[in-house]
């Protein structure tokens, strides 16, 4: 070795690879304003188009009239459901085996709902035209209260559901029932709670919240008429899914349709589903033959592309008086809106809610879901988590905490005594999981050792005394979230979406010169896979991240893949990404052996290259395999150095954590201050240690968000009244509290790397962990639970109710 020969470090640190802070490559473009987003889109001839909206949450539409709108300068058609019937586009199906309307079909039933499609020479011109579009609707009494939604006299909300006693997801009870969907032993479950020395039942609500990404929904349809051919730019996470629904429901053959999802700002969920913008700018540009550019503004997002959550959980949890669990049984009122439209995988009408029994081993349990429709806005899309995942992790972590308080035993005492043990894995649940790996008592010990839990205990009991001798007006609450997270959606046995198996894949390609390109059929929203899936390349077969490009979003030449949304990414394309980096890797071991003229078995892998065992100089780098697989490869081999797989895995991953929040409460103004936020995560082998912290980071904010007060909420009428930036609070850097971040490292057992997902699991953990600090804070006034979101001034209401606030 030559002093110029590089080190086994240096030759490591170079390529990049898994565990190392590699900078985010797509940074250079974002923080230089040369990203590439639909909007940025401007195609010679393009047209605008607009929606009217329902002012109405029920009514029936009696007359649209559009003659004053055609008259509007550049406004060149309004298209209505009448127009849409004509192609048979007036309903389209929905993820959740349910139909939508894409424009009115004789009566709205949500606010804002979309009632005709604008189309004009720009975006001025359609809004003017809107303005001009006449409609004439007939209130009817609307269903907002979701517990008065199967009210025997409840107005019927869905007419086109008449007479149909079952749906996609089995048998309707009423006729604003979609399904009930259960799970788990009920027999074993009740005799449990006979049976039990203590109990606790509470109605825990997870509100409707709303992901509301930075850059809103939004699509450039254009169709050649020469061609046939329909080009789609859009915001899609899942772009090839996107491609077959237009394909099955436009009877376009698919390889007629390029659907392409430049860079994205932000999708939490949002843009999985089909919207009926995408419908009606397809059908305007087919009927024009102009490219038709949609793009919502922030009210229209906020009130009519999907929402999140909307669940009301009755729980109830039985347990010895020592604290060992010993039942749960959870009912759930699930509020669907005017369609269901969720986007779960087909077979789960209530995604993996029955994660429900969360860290803890549940002897038995017992799970019912039912849909229900309402006059709000379809959706029920999973917002930074893996499909109603959240509301199952806060259902359990909040009854975990108020069965604590029953017992009057500290909350982490109760967790640790009822953690599924690290001996247990591969754990079977009570409702059906396989959780595949996991050590909890290790995880949580480090928690609370790092932020000092027993004394922070201490703490808040001399402060709590100082509040009884009246010194402070302040309580103070620790929050403790001890979550399992079921990412990875999923293996072909049981996940399907419009019964496309739910793989992933991944195509590499290596050039002569050693560099080369990988595409992935996830689609990144600012999760930075460009990053990191060159740095599984790197580690696997030592060529350079740096020298690897990652392409995602155009359906033309990425594999078929089901797309980004429940931190699927890493557990599913990740794995496909780390299996076709091995298919090359065994064919370069062919091409080596031959060069160096030794037999393939007498090669070992060595960073970045194979060497002759026994004989290290004897080398030869992957580079130079490269440069070999374009000029001599061994006779009868074909040439070339790339490789495709597609990824089914054989189980979900199971992420899990440990976070604590400590908060103080002034009663008499509500206003809290978040002391301390400690997150702690595993997610298995850790691929990028720095866009781990940045998604930790993004999750808890969000988290922060949900639980403290971003709300959609309706008023009686179902009116919106937090459709704006102004009423739905959106967190700036001056609320967001500092977060710390932890981890440990329990690789999953089948997972090509190790690696589990990440990108959920503080938005998880974390609203569970602020809403916990919320409650114990006030357990000490003696309420048992309190509705999310705590802002102010319900912080206030509550101290007042309590008696703390004159
Ligand atoms: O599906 P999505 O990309 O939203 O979520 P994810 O699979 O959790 O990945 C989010 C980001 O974190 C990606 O850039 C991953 O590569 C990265 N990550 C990581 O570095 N190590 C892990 N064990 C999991 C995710």
């Amino acid at each position: 070795m030559n002093d110029m020969t590089p080190t086994r470090e240096q030759r490591e640190a170079k390529l990049e690879g898994m565990g190392c802070k590699r900078k985010r490559v797509e940074d250079i473009r974002f923080t230089q304003g040369r990203g590439n987003y639909v909007d940025d889109l401007k195609l010679p001839g393009m047209l605008h188009g607009d929606f009217v909206r329902s002012p109405h949450a029920h009514a029936r539409v009696k007359k649209i009239d559009d003659t004053e709108a055609l008259k509007v300068p550049g406004v060149l058609a309004v298209i209505t459901a009448e127009t849409l019937k004509t192609v048979n586009l007036a309903w389209m199906p929905t993820l959740a085996g349910d139909v939508q309307m894409v424009l009115a079909d004789g009566k709205v039933l949500f606010q804002n709902q979309e009632v005709a499609f604008v189309v004009a020479t720009d975006r001025y011109a359609a809004d003017d035209g809107i303005n001009k579009v006449v409609v004439e609707y007939e209130p009817l009494p609307v269903v907002i209260d979701p517990f008065k939604a199967m009210d025997a006299d409840a107005p019927v909300l869905r007419e086109d559901l008449a007479g149909k006693t079952s749906g996609a997801h089995g048998p309707r009870k009423h006729h604003n029932h979609v399904f009930e969907w259960t799970v788990g032993d009920k027999d074993l479950t009740d005799a449990a709670f006979r049976k039990a020395e203590v109990t606790i039942k509470e109605m825990i609500s997870y509100h409707r919240t709303h992901p509301s990404p930075l850059e809103t929904c939004q699509c450039v349809c254009s169709f050649d008429k020469i061609k046939g051919e329909l080009s789609i730019w859009g915001t899609f996470q899942a772009p090839h899914v996107i491609r077959t629904v237009v394909a099955l429901i436009a009877k376009i053959p698919e390889h007629k349709i390029h659907v392409i999802s430049p860079d994205i700002g932000g999708g939490f969920g949002n843009k999985v589903g089909a919207y009926p913008g995408y419908i009606c700018a397809a059908v305007a540009s087919i009927v024009t033959g102009k490219p038709v550019k949609w793009v919502e503004d922030r009210i229209e997002n906020l009130t009519a592309t999907s929402f999140a959550r909307d669940y009301h959980m009755t729980t109830e949890i039985a347990s010895t008086k020592e604290g060992k669990v010993t039942g749960l049984r959870v009912h759930v009122l699930a509020d669907h809106g005017a369609f269901d439209a969720c986007a779960d995988p087909s077979k789960w009408p209530a995604g993996f809610f029955n994660i429900v029994t969360g860290s803890y081993d549940f002897p038995t349990a017992h799970l019912a879901v039912d849909g229900i429709y309402t006059n709000k806005a379809p959706g029920g899309v999973a917002y930074r988590c893996s499909f109603r995942v959240t509301e199952a992790a806060y259902c359990i972590e909040r009854g975990m905490d108020i069965l604590a308080q029953k017992l009057n035993m500290d909350p982490a005492e109760l967790r640790l005594k009822n953690f599924i043990k690290a001996e247990q894995f591969p754990y079977h649940s009570a409702l059906g999981w396989e959780y595949d790996s996991g050590d909890y008592h290790t995880a949580m010990h480090k928690m609370m050792e790092t932020v000092d839990y027993a004394g922070l205990r201490k703490e808040q009991a001399a402060q709590r005394a100082a509040f009884k001798r009246g010194e402070t007006r302040e309580i103070m609450g620790l929050g403790l979230s001890f979550f399992t997270e079921i990412v990875g959606a999923g293996p072909s046995k049981n996940c399907d979406i419009l019964g496309i198996a739910m793989f992933d894949s991944c195509e590499i390609r290596l050039h002569p010169t050693g560099a080369g390109i990988a595409r992935v059929g996830s689609k990144s929203q600012g999760q930075g896979h460009e990053t990191t899936w060159a740095q599984i390349i790197a580690t696997e077969i030592g060529i350079p991240a740096d020298d690897i490009m990652v392409e995602e979003g155009n359906t033309d030449t990425a594999p078929y893949g089901l797309g980004t949304y429940g931190s699927r990414s890493t557990p599913v394309a990740g794995a496909a990404i780390a299996m076709a980096a091995r298919k090359i890797k065994a064919k370069a071991q062919m091409i080596a052996a031959y060069k160096l003229e030794v037999h393939e078995d007498d090669l070992e892998w060595d960073i970045d290259g194979f060497r002759v065992k026994g004989l290290p100089e004897k080398a030869m780098s992957m580079k130079d395999i490269c440069w070999a697989a374009y000029n001599s490869v061994p006779p009868g081999m074909e040439p070339g150095l790339e490789a495709v797989s597609y990824y089914d895995p054989p189980n979900m991953t199971y992420p899990f954590g440990a976070y604590i929040c400590v908060m103080n409460i002034d009663v008499d103004t509500g206003v809290y201050n978040v002391r301390r936020f400690y997150a702690l995560d595993d997610c298995g082998t850790r691929i990028n240690p720095m866009i781990i912290e940045g998604q930790v980071h993004g999750g808890l904010t969000e988290a922060f968000a949900i639980a403290m007060g971003q709300e959609i909420r309706y008023d009686p009428e179902g009116n919106v009244v937090t459709g704006s930036f102004m009423d739905f609070f959106m967190p700036t850097a001056v609320e967001t509290p500092h977060w710390e971040t932890d981890f440990t490292v329990t690789p999953s057992p089948h997972h090509p790397i190790g690696a589990k997902g990440v990108g959920e699991s503080p938005n998880v953990g974390g609203v569970p962990a602020f809403s916990n600090a919320v409650n114990d804070a006030f357990s000490f006034l003696g309420s048992t639970h309190i509705q999310m979101p705590h802002d102010y001034w319900r912080n206030w209401k509550a101290a007042k109710d309590l008696g703390a606030v004159a």
